[in-house]
């Protein structure tokens, strides 16, 4: 039983999973967070974790160089849970046995609970799925611990004792049907609070940034995207007039997204909002380059100056706010930084900027940040909103970026999204967008040749960015985006959808 009251540690022993088990413990309103494998006993107990869990990984503990854990954290008094490769180095730890056996299972395999099921399978289907991926397996549980589960190559395939746990499957994970439950479960014999909502976010959040500002001044950068704008609406909820926005008018942007971002900030949650129209000044830098590189420094450098225009007006401002996600803070391998991954959002402002960073969403994941902004009463359009490059259009017109062109893209992609959104694929698709490319072709309408642009859709579907597949699209919502996009954006008469997943291609085509 917990006595603690902090959180619950998610040790990160190289998995794709660790990230998604913090989550899942967060969705059962318990608070968790990401930790290395490789501090010392003392330093996870300076956490005050009212529980650990170790994770899956995909060495062998078996092999030279594993990586391991102190074993001074068995000694804690705080409950832990080992999942896949975690649960297995609890076996080897505390004096279990962990071995090659037949064979390895991966995928779908069929479990089943022995005995009682104990507190963690008790009540649950006797026989159920579960992901497994593992080679090794335990052979013997740890002395002292009861084995409650078993699969076909897997003979401890869960155990259980006091304070020390273990699962050979992955819970986390939905192939896992009762896997939530398990870890729910986990979580309520362990006696940890799982009273942790967005509500309580907020309000610890909006405490925070007052001790933080004070009586002090704040900017904030607005995009038009989920996270600047969940950020801002938390910092304004803290410090109201305290804080002023600026946005930024590339000229760049998606139809009607600059008016939207003004009456969603300044007119609904009356925030104080400096519009800065500044599309001429991005036009005149982009006039003659078409090099892809070039256009991005060209955008990023205007965004700069006009941002130190725009926010140089606001007196004795010291600090600036971030939409930094816990997702862009990686724990390093090393033992205590935490350095920001370099992403390149919110336009890039300048490093030399003297302000005090203020960063709300710091310990969220997107799908939190989501809920945040929904429960601060941000519409869907923003919540719900895509990912958007911050050189915006600029980067989805091949060639010289004119106004013209922009605005031949603009419908274009209010049809394909529009589209999209209307056929209910809108939240399952990750990004999805038009590009207009630098070629025209011949073609036919009515009685007339047409010689004009092509517009190529791209949709695809991620989980993580670094890696994208397109979607599949159904024909008919294909069909019904090529016959809007040909009969009512002037100058287009082809459509193409790019069937090309990430690698080998990018998400963007510049
Ligand atoms: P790629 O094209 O590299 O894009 O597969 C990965 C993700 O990053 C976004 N992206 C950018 N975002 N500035 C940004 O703020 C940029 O220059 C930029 N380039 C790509 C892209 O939309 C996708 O979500």
């Amino acid at each position: 039983m917990s006595d603690q009251t902090g959180p619950v540690l998610v040790v990160d022993f190289g998995a794709q999973y660790a990230q998604l088990i913090a989550r899942r413990v967060r969705e059962a309103n318990a608070y968790s967070e990401l930790v290395a494998n490789d501090l010392s006993a003392a330093e996870y107990a300076a956490k005050n974790p009212s529980g650990i869990i170790f994770s899956g990984g995909p060495a062998s503990v078996n092999v030279e160089g594993a990586p391991e854990i102190d074993p001074g954290v068995y000694d804690l008094g705080v409950p832990i849970l080992g999942i896949c490769y975690g649960a297995q180095l609890i076996a080897k730890q505390r004096g279990g046995v962990v071995d090659r056996f037949e064979a390895g299972e991966y995928g779908r395999t069929d479990l089943t609970v022995g005995g009682d099921g104990g507190e963690l399978l008790g009540g649950l289907p006797p026989q159920q799925t579960v992901w497994m991926s593992h080679f090794d397996c335990i052979t013997q549980a740890p002395p002292g611990a009861t084995v409650t589960a078993s699969t076909a190559n897997a003979p401890v395939a869960a155990f259980e004792s006091e304070l020390v746990c273990g699962v050979q499957y992955h819970p986390e994970v939905s192939h896992t049907p009762h896997g939530q439950a398990v870890i729910e479960r986990w979580l309520a014999r362990s006696g940890i609070d799982t009273s942790w909502t967005m509500a309580n976010i907020i309000d610890e959040q909006v405490e925070a940034i007052r001790a933080q500002v004070g009586e002090g001044r704040a900017i904030c950068g607005l995009s038009g995207g989920v996270d600047s704008a969940v950020a801002a609406a938390l910092v304004h909820k803290a410090i109201g007039s305290q804080l002023t926005c600026v946005y930024v008018d590339t000229g760049l942007m998606r139809k009607n997204e600059s008016d939207q971002v003004v009456e969603t900030f300044q007119k609904s949650q009356g925030i104080e909002l400096i519009h800065v129209r500044a599309a001429d000044d991005f036009f005149d830098k982009l006039a003659g380059l078409s090099e892809p590189e070039e256009k991005r420094k060209a955008i990023g450098e205007t965004f700069i100056r006009v941002f130190e225009r725009a926010s140089g007006g606001i007196e004795d401002a010291a600090f600036l706010v971030q939409g930094t996600l816990y997702s862009d803070v990686v724990e390093s391998g090393g033992k205590h930084a935490s350095t920001i991954k370099s992403h390149h959002n919110v336009g890039g402002l300048p490093e030399d900027m003297q302000f005090e960073l203020v960063e709300p969403l710091r310990a969220l994941f997107k799908d939190e940040v989501r809920r945040v902004g929904t429960e601060l009463g941000l519409p869907d359009e923003i919540v719900w909103r895509q990912p958007f490059p911050g050189p915006g259009l600029g980067v989805r017109i091949i060639g010289e970026v004119t106004p013209d062109k922009v605005f031949v893209l603009q419908e274009a992609d209010h049809i394909v999204r529009e589209v999209l959104r209307e056929a209910g694929l809108e939240r399952e698709i990750f990004q999805s967008f038009a590009v207009l490319p630098d070629i025209r072709s011949v073609g036919v309408m009515g009685d007339e040749r047409t010689y004009g642009y092509p517009i190529i859709v791209r949709a695809v579907t991620s989980e993580d960015v670094m890696t994208a597949d397109w979607a599949r699209i159904p024909y008919d919502v294909l069909e019904m985006i090529s016959n809007r996009v040909i009969n009512e954006v002037d100058g287009v008469n082809r459509v193409a959808y790019d069937i090309t997943s990430k690698p080998p291609g990018t998400i963007e085509w510049e």
